[in-house]
């Protein structure tokens, strides 16, 4: 039984890590992943100056999920830089990802000519889909300037390159976002990041449970694994076989996991879950993946990627 993937080049002993924003602001908390049985870890996503982020309370744990408006705290870009660069040959086995949101298209440009400049060797997370800025439309819903952006960075660009974006709930959409990826030699697209300005309520309390923007804020967890299985499909089914999905959303059981793989997932992220549960979760959900799998008589995820039946 092996729980082994690959991304392009980059191979991985477990398809299990970390969804960018949790268990990542430090270095303590990327080496926790690292040292658990994640296949890999990725960054808090940087901007180019460390940022406190929005005021607390901006992360509430929910019973079906979660919702959060944390507004891109961080440590800032030299400081994720100079933790890849120190890590990459120490775990060679588990690849890293660096996430960058840069808060305008010079921010990410800037951000990536460094990565391109630096001797880092792993993969890069071009988050093009934050819901909490204030002010701050998300990248990924403006279908023009996503293609801006990546024209951009492919003009200078040539390590491997991935999008996180935001979901989609509309066929056409879909279609859109996929015609405009599919013109990049992206490595990989990841979806979803959370379900953007939901809002949770404190019947008890009448009153809104997390303070930024009166309360709005993006929702993870069970809420949204059925819109993060839409997504991974629809773009499993609408990209070029060399673009892979890392796929992220409501990932709590094996399940789930399983879900995501038939679905077309190469790579799974967690978070409301890693957050709930801390870095036991991957050993946890390793286990009922592997069971499931034994169930159904499969022993490589290859198998069943990508492989989901329609009726
Ligand atoms: C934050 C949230 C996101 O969903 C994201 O992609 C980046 C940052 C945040 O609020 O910090």
């Amino acid at each position: 039984m092996s729980l082994k993937t690959t991304i392009n080049q980059f191979t991985f002993e477990n398809c299990l890590m970390n969804a960018s924003g949790v268990h990542c602001l430090t270095s303590t908390d990327m080496l926790d992943v690292l040292n658990s049985d994640a296949g890999a870890v990725i960054t808090k996503s940087a901007t180019p100056q460390e940022r406190a982020g929005n005021p607390s309370p901006r992360y509430f744990d929910v019973p079906l999920g979660s919702i959060n408006s944390m507004g891109l705290p961080n440590n800032g870009f030299d400081y994720y830089l100079e933790f890849v660069l120190g890590q990459q040959d120490k775990t060679p086995e588990k690849p890293l990802f660096f996430s960058v949101a840069g808060m305008s298209f010079n921010e990410n440009i800037d951000m990536l000519t460094k990565i391109q400049e630096s001797t880092y060797t792993g993969l890069t997370e071009l988050n093009l889909s934050c819901p909490n800025l204030p002010g701050k439309p998300q990248v990924g819903y403006d279908f023009e300037q996503t293609e801006l952006i990546l024209t951009e960075v492919f003009s200078f660009f040539t390590k491997p390159l991935g999008v996180k974006l935001p979901p989609y709930f509309d066929i056409v959409h879909f279609e859109q976002m996929a015609d405009i990826l599919n013109k990049f030699p992206l490595t990989y697209v990841n979806s979803i990041n959370s379900i953007g300005n939901g809002l949770y309520i404190d019947i008890d309390a009448e009153s809104v449970v997390i303070k930024p923007k009166n309360g709005f804020g993006g929702l993870g967890g069970d809420y949204v694994k059925p819109t993060a299985l839409a997504n991974v499909r629809a773009f499993r089914t609408l990209l070029k076989p060399e673009i892979a999905i890392v796929g992220t959303g409501g990932i709590k059981s094996g399940q789930d996991a399983f879900e995501h793989i038939l679905c077309g997932a190469s790579m799974l992220q967690i978070g409301t879950q890693l957050q709930k549960e801390g870095t036991a979760a991957f050993e946890r959900i390793s286990r009922e993946l592997a069971e499931v799998m034994a169930e159904k008589g499969y022993q490589t995820l290859d198998e069943f990627r990508g492989k989901l039946k329609t009726i």
